[in-house]
């Protein structure tokens, strides 16, 4: 018996359309229903939280978004508070995603605000972190994940991650169909439960890791079947119906 249930959560990245959203949650609520233990997220654009919650409020898909403010409100033409997510019943949202770190200059200590901000107004925040391959060919993941980590445990205490999701997401593998290996992907996971564990052994214990970087339905079933992988964050499968499904019920 697993310690910790399963999150599958679909990251859309800035994909999608009204039309085509509809076709696809229906579809993933028709076939993921059953699912005892399995959580299941999306994490849409923006403009189509208020789809995303007209369609999903009552049923066992949850949502989210895939960033936000580390301000609560004010002067910031273009950006969103984790008020307004809020607004849209949103449960998750992504904080630090390496596509927010490399092409927005997001750094950990602001990442970390952003992680702050979202547990403020309640939010469940998923904290992505993971390396470059050129910082895994130097040898120093576990300096890369580390540092990411220990961000958001300096400003806010170990405790603080009980209400977060981490999500370790090798940059490497990321819309590159060069997928973590199962052994690679544990060993980080287990790296970053046992940082944890040394100080708190309950929150490393109940804390969800998910895996992301290239996982499709053909390879979902070996890596969520490692002791450290809790679940997948899924960019391009989440986007295709069978794939996104098939992806949730290997979680299982
Ligand atoms: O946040 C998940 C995403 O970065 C993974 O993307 O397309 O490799 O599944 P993909």
């Amino acid at each position: 018996m697993a310690i910790r249930s399963k999150l599958v959560a679909g990251n859309w990245k800035m994909h999608g359309g009204t039309v085509q959203n509809r076709s696809l949650l229906t579809a993933i609520l028709a076939e993921t229903e059953g699912l005892n233990g399995t959580d299941v997220a999306v994490c849409v654009p923006y403009p189509y939280l208020p789809q995303a919650q007209s369609l999903l409020q009552g049923t066992h898909l949850s949502w989210g978004a895939q960033n936000l403010s580390q301000h609560e409100k004010g002067a910031y033409t273009g950006e969103v508070s984790a008020a307004m997510l809020v607004d849209f019943s949103c449960r998750y949202v992504i904080v630090g995603h390496s596509e927010r770190r490399a092409l927005y200059g997001e750094d950990s200590h602001t990442v970390a605000l952003k992680f702050k901000a979202a547990q403020a107004a309640g939010l469940m925040p998923i904290l992505c972190i993971g390396e470059t391959l050129d910082q895994r060919e130097a040898g120093i993941t576990e300096h890369i994940v580390a540092e990411q980590l220990d961000a958001v445990t300096k400003l806010m205490g170990v405790n603080a991650l009980v209400k977060s999701v981490l999500a370790y997401e090798p940059v490497w593998a990321i819309g590159t169909g060069k997928t973590a290996t199962p052994d690679q992907a544990q060993e980080v996971h287990a790296f970053i439960r046992s940082r944890i564990a040394a100080y708190s052994p309950e929150v490393a214990t109940g804390l969800k890791i998910l895996y992301g970087g290239s996982v499709k339905a053909n390879n979902a079933a070996e890596l969520f079947a490692r002791p450290d992988i809790d679940g997948g964050l899924i960019g391009g499968a989440s986007l295709i119906a069978d794939e996104f499904i098939a992806i949730c019920c290997a979680a299982k």
